[in-house]
């Protein structure tokens, strides 16, 4: 009896025991495991709501007004949730795990995308820092506070090479440089998931806009993008797959058309390159109302036929178009649409629920505001954010500030807390923005600061003039915080010029001509057009947007309490008219004055990677350590002196030079690496750059298929120049 009652029990563990509840709802089987559960008890109708994203909650965001939808169907597969509240949230979220007959939960998304609700320094700034591991931070710190409010998927980062300044999305992304978008781009997603997805601290990542936005045509936001197959290979593809390869789970297609065919219905771009050759098992989401503007694009003759391509072409979810919860049923029972396909787009949503933890963590815990909001450790990475991704442009001698007792602070960015926030800020409000004055207010106690504005931002009136030249003159130093408001950038904000309003420019001369020293700083979300700021100006500041502890990081690189270290993520240009400019442009047929603009320069006003400290750094020559070839890695070193007196930080940017190239030419010069480093006043610190040549040597063809060709190459890095020749 006793070895029947043993054999029964030892049975009894080896046979899975039915517990009536179905596979999907059981964690410890396999992800595939459970979404093919899942997916072989839902019903045509089921399946299709799963794909379909409306939105929840307030929406002020002009280009995104939509239905609100009060009532949400319970099958419903995602929210684009606007408040900060979980309790409103997981009322939402029990309608469908409770009324929907197999309680699939909800995924709440919403555009973090610097920062929740204590915003950062924009990314395009962020990038200026060169220092991914502290946008890595941040972006923890804002997935911690997004996932507790109710949020488990974030629409960023954003990827897009911008390399036009008129297009107002520049500020969303991290420049002009595939390379430094990829390395930006998969730190966010290293912050963003790195917790591990089910964990109340992360969210979901989003890479957008896939792919090619940021070549819209002069600046135009939504409009046609000419991008040809080595130009979307090697310049607007490739931040997308180190990002991938930092594990994204999801990407937003974009608006553009690329080359003829939309990126919402590029079946190129979405399968052939994203499932078929990268592997990606994650999910694609349309951009808001994508799949209806192909009508708009001319690509589709309606929404019915929009719907169609777009699912077919690797669309999975559908934000806002309202074309798959109206058509994909009937698209599918009359065979226009094959099951498999709707099945694959269901499986990839499901499959990122799962990752989440959502089936068995659905609600979020409801802590109070305070418990996830203005946390100390993220106030003081805010503010490291902001020190190291503003970019001293200009010193004639005058920062850092010495011995000056009388401050006159001018300007529509001293004290103005709105634009310091930058676009898309989120759940931020202005009363939460530490603002300029008040930070120089506190670097300078023994000083007297006095404030006049002066102007506002777009400068139409000349009232304010004579207030704040009369303080100027009664002041030993100006700081003049000149700029952009936050809505001058984002989406649907494109100039016709980068320049800063005309009145803004003719007070900096009126306080230029008190003949007291001028110091700018620059508020904006884009890189401007200032010449005539450099001429005028004893020295620039470059903040950005830095949201809201930029102050304190301002003033510490006033008072030299901070030795700036940022560098630009984007080239200035001399003039709104040289644009397209950028630094890794191909090379021209012709040198010297040919070619060249015959009314301006045709130079940058400051280039890529420019950015001053109060320190020097010598670089020495470039070394091989070893022996250079193309059949395996080897390193590079070089040398940085400080050999200034104040300790600092140097970003040291390696560049890759492949002068003649027989299959495409390449560009004058590609970033290959970076590292950032701080080096102590007279200390000399060794940097090195592991050449992987299967990797930061060749170029991709119209195929993506990657080349090296044997032959000479160069390691630029610093002022220097290594040549090498490499078989
Ligand atoms: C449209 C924007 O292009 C995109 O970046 C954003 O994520 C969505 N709206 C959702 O707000």
């Amino acid at each position: 009896m006793k070895k029947f009652l043993l054999t029964g029990l030892i049975a009894l563990c080896l046979v899975p025991v039915s517990t009536g509840k179905p596979a999907y709802k059981n964690p410890r089987l396999p992800e595939e495991k459970r979404v093919e559960d899942l997916l072989s008890r839902m019903t045509l109708a089921e399946k299709v709501m799963q794909l379909n994203q409306y939105t929840l909650g307030r929406n002020d965001n002009v280009n995104n007004i939509g239905e609100v939808v009060g009532n949400l169907p319970a099958e419903l597969g995602s929210v684009i949730y606007f408040g900060s509240d979980p309790v409103l949230r997981n009322a939402m979220q029990k309608r469908a795990m409770e009324e929907s007959r197999l309680g699939i939960p909800l995924i709440f998304g919403y555009d973090d995308i610097h920062g929740f609700k204590k915003v950062y320094q924009i990314s395009l700034g962020q990038a200026c820092s060169w220092n991914p591991a502290l946008v890595e931070r941040m972006c923890a710190h804002s997935a911690r506070e997004a996932r507790r409010s109710g949020v488990d998927w974030t629409f960023s980062p954003m990827i897009d090479v911008a390399r036009d300044p008129r297009w107002g999305r520049m500020s969303e992304g991290y420049g002009e440089d595939p390379y430094a978008n990829g390395i930006f781009g998969a730190a966010s997603v290293r912050g963003y998931q790195g917790a591990g997805l089910s964990s109340q601290d992360a969210v979901a990542a989003c890479l957008k806009h896939y792919v090619g936005y940021g070549a819209s045509e002069a600046g135009r936001d939504y409009v046609y993008t000419e991008i040809s197959r080595p130009t979307l290979w090697n310049v607007y593809l490739p931040p997308y797959r180190m990002s991938l390869e930092a594990g994204a789970v999801s990407l937003m297609s974009s608006f553009n058309d690329i080359s003829g065919v939309p990126g919402s219905a590029n079946r190129y771009t979405l399968t052939e390159i994203l499932r078929d050759t990268w592997g990606f098992d994650g999910l694609m989401v349309s951009d808001w109302d994508a799949v209806r503007q192909l009508v708009n694009q001319g690509y589709c003759k309606d929404l019915r036929t929009a719907s169609a391509t777009a699912i077919k072409a690797g669309v999975d979810m559908d934000m806002m178009s309202h074309g798959y919860d109206t058509f994909l049923e009937e698209l599918v029972e009359s065979g226009e649409i094959p099951g498999s396909v709707l099945d694959e787009a269901v499986r990839r949503v499901l499959r990122v629920k799962f990752r989440l933890g959502l089936f068995e963590h659905p609600y979020t815990p409801e802590s109070q505001p305070q418990e996830r909001f203005f946390l100390p450790e993220a106030m003081q990475t805010a503010g490291e954010l902001a020190a190291e991704s503003m970019v001293l442009l200009k010193n004639d001698g005058v920062l850092p500030l010495r011995g000056v007792t009388r401050i006159a602070v001018v300007g529509p960015l001293a004290k103005n807390p709105s634009d310091l926030r930058g676009n898309w800020h989120a759940h931020t409000q202005p009363e939460e923005v530490d603002v300029f004055l008040d930070g120089i207010v506190r670097e300078f106690p023994e000083a007297q600061v006095r404030y006049a504005q002066g102007c506002d931002v777009p400068a139409e009136s000349r009232d304010g003039f004579a207030e704040a030249v009369a303080l100027a003159r009664d002041s030993d130093v100006v700081i003049y915080c000149m700029g952009e408001m936050q809505n001058w950038s984002g989406e649907n904000t494109s100039r016709s010029s980068i320049a800063l309003p005309r009145g803004q420019e003719a007070l900096l001369e009126a306080l230029k001509a008190t003949g007291k020293p001028v110091v700018v700083t620059l508020t904006n979300g884009r890189a401007l057009e200032i010449p005539r700021v450099d001429e005028l100006a004893d020295a620039i500041v470059e903040t950005w947007q830095p949201g809201v502890n930029g102050a304190s990081a301002l003033a510490g690189i006033l008072s030299g309490r901070i030795n700036p270290s940022g560098k630009l993520s984007v080239t200035f240009p001399w003039a709104t008219g040289q644009i397209p400019i950028y630094y890794d442009r191909h090379k021209s047929g012709r040198r010297g004055t040919q070619g060249v603009y015959k009314d301006i320069t045709s130079d940058p006003l400051y280039a890529f990677g420019y950015g001053l400290s109060y320190t020097q750094y010598v670089y020495g020559e470039p070394r091989v350590v070893g022996t250079a070839s193309l059949s395996r890695p080897f390193t590079v070193e070089v040398d940085v002196c400080n050999a200034g007196e104040v300790d600092g930080k140097e970003a040291v940017l390696w560049f890759v030079s492949d002068p003649y190239c027989s299959v495409l030419t390449r560009p004058e010069r590609e970033l290959k690496y970076f590292e950032k480093k701080p080096i102590a006043a007279g200390a000399v610190e060794t940097f090195r750059f592991e050449v992987d040549p299967a990797r930061d040597l060749g170029y991709l063809d119209a195929q993506g298929r990657y080349f090296v060709e044997p032959g000479e190459f160069h390691i630029l890095v610093g002022d220097k120049d290594l040549k090498l020749d490499l078989r």
